[in-house]
């Protein structure tokens, strides 16, 4: 299968863009990542990127004030300049606007810490805690113009244990999230693959 060019968008640490880019070090690996783009220019995962060989840049969001939909025409012109194929949102902590997820739509997913629908937007792991619930996970899913809200691409779970706390919840997730999202990433590849 021909490997479709990947642009990983992050807003910090950039660990599951880290476990993406690990996994697309294998040449049968159905995309290939040209660019990391990050909102923030303090992110670590810049580094990590750079570290990997792979073109990473700033779109700082901040000058743009509210204008959300002129930072999302900079970066959309780092990503159409990069030759990107496909997104995926990495730890992405902007909400992005009906114009640039329709002109990426079918081409953009996105990692969520929840068992989607359950627990869209932030603070997934407390409200599943304070709800009760017996399980927590991570969900891909391709991104759509409601906010957590595109078809579910592949989910992973693990079970809450006495005396976990939101914070021990998201470190034992991470490594699930790690594994599901180059697998998540490689189905996306397939279904645009099929499509083209
Ligand atoms: C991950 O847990 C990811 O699921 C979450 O942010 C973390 C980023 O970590 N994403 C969201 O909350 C998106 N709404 P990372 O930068 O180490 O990949």
């Amino acid at each position: 299968m021909k490997r479709l060019n990947l642009a990983i968008l992050i807003s910090g640490r950039g660990s599951n863009m880290a476990a993406l880019l690990k996994a697309a070090a294998a040449p049968d690996y159905p995309a290939r990542p040209v660019l990391v783009l990050s909102n923030r220019p303090d992110a670590l995962g810049l580094e990590t990127a750079l570290a990997a060989g792979v073109q990473a840049v700033a779109v700082d969001h901040k000058p743009f004030g509210k204008d959300r939909e002129a930072f999302e025409r900079a970066m959309d012109t780092a990503l159409v300049g990069a030759g990107t194929q496909i997104i995926a949102l990495a730890g992405f902590m902007r909400v992005l606007t009906p114009w640039f997820v329709e002109k990426w739509q079918g081409r953009m997913i996105n990692i969520h810490p929840s068992l989607l629908p359950k627990y869209k937007g932030l603070d997934t792991h407390q409200r599943a805690l304070d709800a009760g619930e017996t399980e927590v996970g991570a969900t891909v899913h391709w991104v759509s113009p409601g906010v957590d809200d595109g078809e579910i691409i592949q989910q992973a779970s693990l079970p809450i244990l006495p005396g976990d706390t939101a914070d021990t919840l998201a470190a034992r997730l991470l490594p699930l999230e790690h594994a599901l999202y180059p697998e998540a990433l490689a189905r996306a590849c397939t279904r645009i693959a099929q499509a083209d």
